[in-house]
């Protein structure tokens, strides 16, 4: 853990990205299993699905190594699942804890 500010903007930054991306992977992959079994428009506050193919776009050059292109896991943890939703749901209580943490 560095002291230098830079350093800390640059990891809060990353940090975004790196969330922003599995929220709009996760909702993208939601709203496609969703639409598989009722075709019902996506809620309303969800990314669009602009934002979503962007976030796709980056976690595929940055994540899909590790976590594989399907979310699936590989040698980092499954982003998608029970043990995923429970992780998230025990360190991320709130959205501004994304953000500020
Ligand atoms: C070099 C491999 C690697 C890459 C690349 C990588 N991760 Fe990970 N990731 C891991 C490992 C290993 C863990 C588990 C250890 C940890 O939490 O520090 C993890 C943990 C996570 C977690 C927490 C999962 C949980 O159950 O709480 C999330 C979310 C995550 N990664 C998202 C991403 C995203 C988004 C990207 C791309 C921006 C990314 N990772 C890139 C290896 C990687």
């Amino acid at each position: 853990m560095s002291a230098d500010p830079r350093s800390a903007r640059a990891r809060v930054a990353i940090q975004r990205t790196f969330i922003g991306s599995v929220v709009a992977l996760s909702i993208a992959f939601g709203v496609a299993a969703h639409a598989a079994t009722a075709p019902a428009a996506a809620p309303s506050g969800a990314y669009t699905t602009a934002q979503a193919a962007q976030g796709g776009s980056v976690y595929a050059a940055n994540c899909a190594s590790c976590h594989a292109a399907n979310l699936s896991g590989g040698s980092g943890p499954a982003l998608t699942g029970p043990a995923f939703a429970k992780s998230i749901d025990a360190n991320y209580k709130t959205a501004a804890q994304l953000y500020d943490s």
